[in-house]
């Protein structure tokens, strides 16, 4: 994964850095902090249409689940996929998966503060194990804004004081990769909401249907089909 970008007059950091061994465990977390609702509304909604959502599964022959994480909420869907396959860019979040669905114990113990804070800044240091930058995280505060218009959360990393990168020298040494003025922001990811009609209308786009969804003041589970209405 490169980190070229960067070096780009609107630097970020892509998002798959969140995710190393560190940051699967402060995303874990999060989802365990009070503030942060939708995995408490996410799971009232499959509690309440369990029965529905799990009836046309058990005549699958493979669950594949793109991003899958640990694989948590899938195992009260999934009872007896014949086949289940989990992709997932972190290698840990898979072998949690694995340990989950041959069922190990639990995710350790979840509730502290500032996760959203660390799991942010946790991809610097991501970057810094794979390139080799050398972004100190106290240089930096995590940033998180909604943005009504376009209902999502955006994410930014922004420098407390002024801040030189580097990288290692080919002859040795290090060589200054770019300069961040204090208060310049990194871009690191945005989380967005859809409404039941974007969800339709980019699943049209991709040519998917939807063709059953749940719905609650919080949260929504659409289920989409290959093909057009
Ligand atoms: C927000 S978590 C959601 C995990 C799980 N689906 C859940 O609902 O708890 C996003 C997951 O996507 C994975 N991910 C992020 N970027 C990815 C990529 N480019 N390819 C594959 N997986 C990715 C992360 O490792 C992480 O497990």
């Amino acid at each position: 994964m490169s980190a070229f970008p960067l070096l780009s007059d609107r630097p970020r950091v892509h998002q798959s850095f969140l995710y190393d061994a560190r940051g699967v465990a402060l995303y874990e977390g999060i989802l365990g902090t009070p503030e942060y609702y939708l995995p408490a509304a996410e799971e009232a909604l499959l509690q309440a249409n369990l029965d529905a959502l799990t009836a046309p599964l058990s005549s699958r022959l493979a669950l594949v689940e793109l991003g899958a994480g640990d694989g948590g909420r899938t195992r009260r869907l999934a009872a007896e996929p014949l086949v289940y396959a989990p992709a997932d860019i972190s290698a840990e979040s898979l072998s949690l998966n694995e340990a989950g669905f041959r069922g190990s114990e639990p995710l350790a113990a979840r509730r502290a503060e500032g996760w959203t804070a660390a799991f942010t800044l946790n991809a610097l240091s991501h970057v810094n194990d794979i390139t080799g930058t050398d972004f100190d995280t106290a240089d930096w505060r995590h940033v998180a804004e909604y943005d009504a218009a376009s209902t999502s959360v955006r994410t930014h990393v922004e420098a407390r004081r002024a801040v030189v990168l580097s990288v290692p020298a080919e002859g040795g040494g290090r060589r200054e990769l770019r300069r961040f003025a204090a208060g310049e922001r990194v871009f690191v990811e945005q989380s967005r909401k859809f409404s039941e009609e974007e969800t339709r209308r980019l699943a049209e786009a991709a040519g998917l249907r939807l063709s059953r969804s749940w719905a609650s003041d919080d949260y929504l589970i659409a289920e989409l089909v290959r093909g057009s209405a």
